[in-house]
């Protein structure tokens, strides 16, 4: 049984509980029996150390349906002998995946927060939904939880968790990161739930942002919409004063294992791998652009950025290929199905118009790749396409780097990624609606001299590998623990100006 009226030992090291939509574990069926696997993303790689040395747990949705919950939770008892912390399931029926994670979660909040209020469905059902199943979390972590533990919330499928908790009794300090960006509030606005959302997220003591864009534009929508909240500025965060809490409000951009990366890349296996993608494509500078299926990621206007490129610049032509890898995601909703039309026609339009006997300019390919085959394409590939029209952080920005071994990549890089606040002096930064200052960008990249490539890149190297996940979750943690108010990171914020941007220079 859990103690959660403040009784257990407050100097008893914190167990760490993190909780997030989906648990970070693959589950598969081998021979008829489902095992599961620990899952390759930044985050588990660089929680489960900490998870390992405090003790604690991870709670989330197992990616199957309820009706394998028995099943799953068997499965599960064991897990920490195998990852060295405890997970546990939080069961989601067929209807509630629909309303709460299609529905709310993804046809709302996703689009709204990416800006594109017109892809919403503002669906009362959905806001239902989302709320029960933020009830349905907070009563996990309730039961599993003790009063001593450090309660760590992610992203925006459980921005209400912490209301829920609050409901139940629970005084205990809880941390909430966003992954996403934050809208500004004319965009927020739009939102029939905007006051519940922003009082739920206020019952958090610690919120954390990408960017201080993000940060700035939450901060506004609280002044704007809730008049009884004061808020001031002290450093490198934002105190925001309610009835019940101060809440900080920080800037914590999120990163991958850049050591990791560089050592995989430098391996055998991917080093063999990288050399034959090359002797398939003699000649050729290989532009990549790697990216879930999502609208947020601007793959058709990258297309016809590329498009515009062959056009305008002949030299390119049998000179640069693009390989385009589209990682399925969420195909269960319309708007991505859509996409995926969108993106097909326009690849086969381009290789319609361009290809020559020996030379096909855009390598499509719409799978996941393995391990090897993703890193082996990091490190060969001599320029980098990334061109989000909105994204929280944006991590193949930094992969890219770690894997960038030779120094003589280029990474053009979307002025609307979070990344660009770290990367913005040595990226080629574009408009990604700005199809000819795209254009021009793989233009400016395909002729560069690797003096300056190599000069670029080795900055941005050291850029991301300064700021690493383990910083990350170091700064996180630090702010939210010890309260030592210096913990918080000062950022700035990236503004775009005439000098270093596609379109208005050049
Ligand atoms: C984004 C979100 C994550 C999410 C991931 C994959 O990066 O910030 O929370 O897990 O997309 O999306 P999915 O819907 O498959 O979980």
């Amino acid at each position: 049984m859990n103690e959660h009226s403040n009784s257990g030992n407050p100097d008893a090291p914190k167990r760490l509980i993190i909780v997030s939509n989906r648990l970070p574990v693959v589950f598969e069926r081998q021979d008829g029996a489902l095992t599961f696997r620990s899952g390759s993303g930044g985050l588990v790689t660089a929680l489960a150390p900490v998870l390992r040395d405090r003790g604690g747990m991870w709670i989330g949705w197992s990616g199957l349906s309820d009706s394998q919950q028995e099943e799953v939770n068997t499965v599960l008892k064991d897990s920490s002998t195998a990852s060295g912390y405890e997970l546990a399931a939080v069961p989601l029926s067929e209807e509630e995946l629909e309303l709460y994670y299609h529905g709310f979660s993804n046809e709302i909040v996703w689009p709204l927060f990416h800006d594109l209020q017109s892809h919403c469905h503002f669906v009362p059902e959905y806001w239902h939904a989302y709320q029960r199943v933020n009830r349905k979390f907070a009563e996990q972590v309730f039961a599993e939880t003790r009063s001593t533990d450090y309660i760590w919330v992610h992203d925006y499928h459980l921005m209400s968790v912490a209301y829920e908790l609050r409901t139940m009794g629970v005084n205990a300090p809880l941390g909430f990161f966003l992954h996403i960006p934050f809208p500004p509030p004319d965009i927020f606005i739009k939102l029939p739930w905007r006051f519940q959302i922003l009082r739920a997220l206020l019952e958090y003591d610690l919120i954390g942002f990408q960017t201080v864009r993000d940060k700035r534009n939450f901060i506004q929508c609280v002044r704007m919409l809730l008049k009884d909240v004061s808020v001031r500025s002290t450093g490198g965060f934002h105190l925001c004063t309610t009835e019940h809490r101060e809440v900080r409000i920080g800037v914590f951009p999120i990163s991958i294992d850049y050591n990791e990366f560089e050592r995989l890349a430098r391996s055998r296996e991917v080093s063999e791998a990288a050399w034959y993608i090359h002797e398939d494509l003699p000649h050729q500078q290989i532009v990549l652009g790697i990216d879930r299926l999502d609208y947020t990621k601007g793959i058709p206007y990258r297309l016809k950025a590329f498009r515009n490129a062959l056009r305008r610049f002949p030299e390119l032509q049998e000179s640069m290929t693009l390989v385009q890898v589209v990682v399925p995601s969420r195909t269960d909703i319309p708007k991505y199905n859509d996409l995926k039309v969108e993106i097909e026609r326009l690849v086969s339009e381009i290789n319609g118009e361009f290809t020559r006997s020996g030379w096909v300019p855009i390598h499509y390919i719409f799978r996941h790749l393995t391990r090897t085959e993703l890193l082996a394409y990091y490190r060969t590939a001599e320029i980098a396409l990334i061109t989000p029209i909105k994204d929280g952080m944006n991590l193949v920005s930094k992969e890219y780097c770690a894997c960038n071994i030779e120094k003589n990549g280029v990474l053009i890089l979307s002025e609307f990624a979070g990344a660009v606040s770290q990367l913005q002096k040595n990226a080629l930064l574009v408009n990604p609606y700005d199809i000819e200052g795209v254009a021009e960008a793989l233009h400016q990249a395909f002729t560069m001299n690797y003096a300056e490539r190599g000069r670029r890149m080795r900055q941005l190297r050291v850029t991301v590998k300064r700021n690493d996940i383990y910083h990350w979750v170091e700064s996180f943690l630090g702010a939210a623990i010890s309260r030592d108010l210096s913990d918080y990171p000062l950022m700035t914020e990236y503004i775009p100006d005439q000098e270093n941007v596609f379109g208005t220079s050049v």
